[in-house]
C-alpha cells in the first residue's frame, strides 16, 4: 500500500548548485534536493569541504521551514527524507537574491566603509541579481521589474516575507543565545503562489554567539577562522534545543 508519506523515487539530476543538487521525481510538483558537503566563498573562487554540513544544513533547514510555516510563512519544504535529502515543491526561482540585515557586515561593511558589528537602526531588505558570471550584483527592486524577473506584487510579497522571517528568526535565535545578524533568501513560484525556497542554515545567514560574539556560521570558512565544522554542530546544537 502507497501513502502520502513514502519518499518519492528519485530521477534524473536537473540542477547541480554549488551547495545542492536537484533531482525530479515522478510527481512533476515534487523535487528531491541533496545537500552536498562542498564549500564556496567570493564566487567559487574558493572552494573546500566542511565535513558533514550538508547533513547539518538539511537537518537546520528542516527546523527552520517548520518553525515558519507555523508561523504562517508558506514554503517549499516538503518533509526531511533522510540526512542530506529533502523533499520540496518545485519552484521557479526569482532570479533576485533577498538578504536582510539587522546588523552591518560581509559586504555591506566593505560597500560603505562601515565597522563590522554597528546595529543598524531598522532591517535593511535588499536584493541582489542572482548571476555567476555578473557576481550576484546588488540591485534596485525596479531593476527586477523592469528586467521582469518579478512583478512589483511579488517583491512587495517577498519583502513583507522576508521582514516576517527576520523576526521569527531574531526571537528563536535570541533564546538561544544567537544574534542574527543577516541571511539570504530564495523565492520561488509553484502554480503562481509565491513560496520560501532553498536552504536557512549556517551558510546562508550570519550567525553571531551573543555572549562572546564568536561568529557561528560559513565566516570562518570564508575567512579562514578555524573551527568550521566546530562552529556549524554548535548552530545545529542550539537551534535543536
Ligand atoms: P554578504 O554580506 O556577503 O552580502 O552576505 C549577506 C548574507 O547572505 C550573509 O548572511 C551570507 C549570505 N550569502 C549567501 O547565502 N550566499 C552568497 O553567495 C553570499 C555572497 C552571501
Amino acid at each position: 500500500m502507497k501513502s502520502v508519506s513514502d519518499n518519492p523515487e528519485k530521477r534524473e539530476m536537473f540542477y547541480e548548485g554549488k551547495a545542492k543538487k536537484l533531482y525530479a521525481t515522478a510527481d512533476p510538483d515534487l523535487v528531491i534536493a541533496y545537500f552536498k558537503d562542498d564549500a564556496t566563498a567570493f564566487n567559487a573562487k574558493k572552494k573546500g569541504t566542511i565535513e558533514d554540513k550538508g547533513v547539518i544544513n538539511n537537518r537546520m533547514s528542516e527546523l527552520f521551514f517548520t518553525l515558519l510555516e507555523r508561523e504562517g510563512v508558506k514554503t517549499h519544504f516538503v518533509r526531511r527524507m533522510n540526512d542530506r535529502e529533502m523533499l520540496c515543491k518545485r519552484l521557479e526561482i526569482v532570479p533576485a537574491e533577498t538578504v536582510v540585515r539587522n546588523i552591518v557586515a560581509g559586504s555591506m561593511a566593505k560597500r560603505l566603509g562601515r565597522e563590522e558589528g554597528e546595529t543598524l537602526p531598522f532591517p535593511i531588505v535588499e536584493f541582489y541579481y542572482k548571476s555567476d558570471p555578473l557576481d550576484d550584483p546588488l540591485i534596485l527592486p525596479e531593476h527586477a521589474i523592469a528586467f521582469g524577473w518579478a512583478t512589483e506584487a511579488e517583491l512587495r510579497a517577498i519583502r513583507e516575507t522576508a521582514l516576517r522571517v527576520n523576526r521569527v528568526l531574531i526571537d528563536f535565535l535570541d533564546q538561544r543565545g544567537v544574534i542574527l545578524v543577516d541571511f539570504k533568501l530564495e523565492f520561488g513560484r509553484h502554480h503562481g503562489e509565491i513560496l520560501l525556497g532553498d536552504e536557512i542554515c549556517p551558510d546562508t545567514c550570519r550567525f553571531w554567539d551573543k555572549a562572546t560574539r564568536k561568529k557561528l556560521d560559513k565566516d570562518r570558512f570564508r575567512r579562514d577562522l578555524g573551527d568550521v565544522e566546530g562552529a556549524y554542530q554548535e548552530m545545529l546544537r542550539r537551534v535543536e534545543n
